[in-house]
């Protein structure tokens, strides 16, 4: 009976999202009249998203979003945050609604404030999905697609191994399979990229939850899955643009 009230109350309090298509980001690069201005960062500033670009001639550029309707909000209309006055927006080549992102990373806010990246450790059935230094250098094996409900590079998703729905399984690569319930996911992370404390849970197990096992943060240790329990922090994921 415990057991029932607990799950009943993780699956009232928790807003899962799927990850088909919901997740937004500032572009990168802005395209402006046939020259892309690279994106600086994108952060949440109170109720906008903030994009801001380097631009050669007039940098920094920005354009916000209201971050629940995700269309352009101009500045000059933009109350000042905790006083601070945002800068203006100048750049009439926002797009008018926060952009689709196409590719992410999962990170792990680890102990020194950096994040490390949730990573696939080979290219082939059954390799570990592990904790990883980020490395930004060259092809990466810790960018991943977003594909309904599925975490994937290429044709490789994150897959809890042999279905097994007990705390402690681990999470290995798989060939990507339509309805192959041990691929999917959802994510209680709003909208839009840089969410603090984005709980990923198992779709057709929803009190698990993706966990970084023992929370310890060594490269190489495999992530596995775990019953959710709110305010542990080995189950706290910040999903971001690669
Ligand atoms: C405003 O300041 C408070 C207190 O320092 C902080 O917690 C909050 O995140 C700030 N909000 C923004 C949008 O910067
Ligand atoms: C953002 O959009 C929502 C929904 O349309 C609206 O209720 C809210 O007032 C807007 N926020 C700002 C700061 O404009």
């Amino acid at each position: 009976m415990a057991k029932l009230l607990a799950f009943a109350l993780i699956a009232v309090s928790a807003t899962n999202v799927a990850f088909a298509s919901t997740l937004r980001a500032c572009l990168d690069p802005l395209p402006i009249q046939g020259t892309n201005f690279p994106l600086t960062h994108g952060i949440r500033n109170g109720p906008y998203v903030e994009c801001e670009y380097n631009h050669a001639f007039a940098s920094p550029q920005f354009c916000f979003y209201n971050a629940t309707s995700l269309a352009l909000t101009h500045a000059p209309n933009v109350p000042p945050v905790n006083d601070t006055t945002i800068p203006v927006d100048s750049n009439a080549a926002c797009p008018t609604t926060l952009p689709l992102a196409g590719s992410y990373r999962i990170n792990f806010p680890d102990t020194s404030g950096e994040f490390k990246c949730v990573t696939m450790s080979d290219g082939s059935d059954g390799a570990p999905v592990t904790i990883q230094d980020c490395d930004f250098t060259g092809p990466s094996n810790q960018v991943w697609s977003f594909v309904g409900s599925t975490i994937r590079q290429g044709d490789k998703c994150i897959d809890v191994t042999d279905g097994r729905n007990i705390d402690g399984v681990k999470l290995q690569v798989w060939t990507c399979a339509d309805g192959n319930t041990n691929q999917q996911f959802q994510h209680s992370g709003g909208a839009i990229l840089n969410q603090p404390n984005d709980i990923i849970h198992w779709l057709a197990h929803p009190d698990k939850c993706m966990d970084l096992t023992n929370g310890d943060e060594t490269n190489g240790n495999q992530i596995q899955m775990w019953t959710c329990f709110s305010g542990n922090t080995n189950q706290m994921w910040v999903i971001n643009q690669p």
